[in-house]
């Protein structure tokens, strides 16, 4: 059983759907600690509700290398196996990558490398994209840049809005990322170069 933390800076959807999963035993996994960089994120008190180990970090003001050795030296106290960032809005230090080689995980917005960086919904819609959809990847120094472990796509309708686009990926976002840590608790990935094969 994999030990997972979870890095999250605001409601925490994604994290929910996690811990849903791992509770119905669909995921080989254990969460040992959810951790926010947001002091108050809601995501945050909806795992102490849910009864997990909490910390929150700030990382206003602080130098990057010293917030991500701050964060590395709690995940590593967690005996961590795997970090989920769900939502987590801040890019790695090499330091923090190196801590956790092929071991960070992250969900993003938008069918990579279309669209990566903040508000993927709305420039998928401005550039006029007829599909869209959600990407689950590894984690690198750059942003939303390592390799791909699954992705889901979504349409966009001619009424759409960013709203209700985000509405529609979120729903494929929660069967994303369940699915894909599911397939790394299992140890069902091995990487080739950039590519995410199955074993
Ligand atoms: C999601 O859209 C995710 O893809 C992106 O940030 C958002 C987080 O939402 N990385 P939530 O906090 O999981 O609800």
């Amino acid at each position: 059983m994999k030990k997972i933390a979870i890095l999250l800076s605001g409601r925490g959807s994604n994290f929910m759907a996690l811990s849903d999963h791992i509770q119905a035993g669909r995921i080989d996994g254990k969460i040992v600690g959810v951790l926010s960089n947001i002091p108050g994120a809601a995501g945050l008190a909806e795992a102490e509700r849910r009864g997990y180990f909490t910390r929150t970090i700030p990382s206003l003001g602080r130098k990057r290398h010293d917030f991500d050795r701050e964060v590395v030296e709690w995940l590593q106290g967690q005996q961590t196996e795997i970090v989920c960032l769900a939502g987590f809005m801040r890019l790695l230090s090499p330091l923090f990558v190196e801590a956790f080689p092929n071991s960070i995980l992250n969900i993003h917005p938008s069918l990579l490398p279309a669209f990566p960086g903040l508000h993927a919904q709305r420039q998928a819609l401005e550039w006029g994209a007829r599909i869209t959809g959600c990407t689950v990847h590894f984690v690198d120094e750059k942003l939303d840049h390592g390799p791909i472990i699954l992705q889901k796509s979504v349409p966009i309708l001619d009424d759409d809005t960013e709203e209700s686009l985000s509405r529609r990926m979120l729903e494929q976002e929660h069967l994303a990322y369940p699915e894909a840590l599911a397939e790394i608790c299992a140890d069902r990935i091995r990487i080739q170069n950039r590519r995410c094969l199955r074993v």
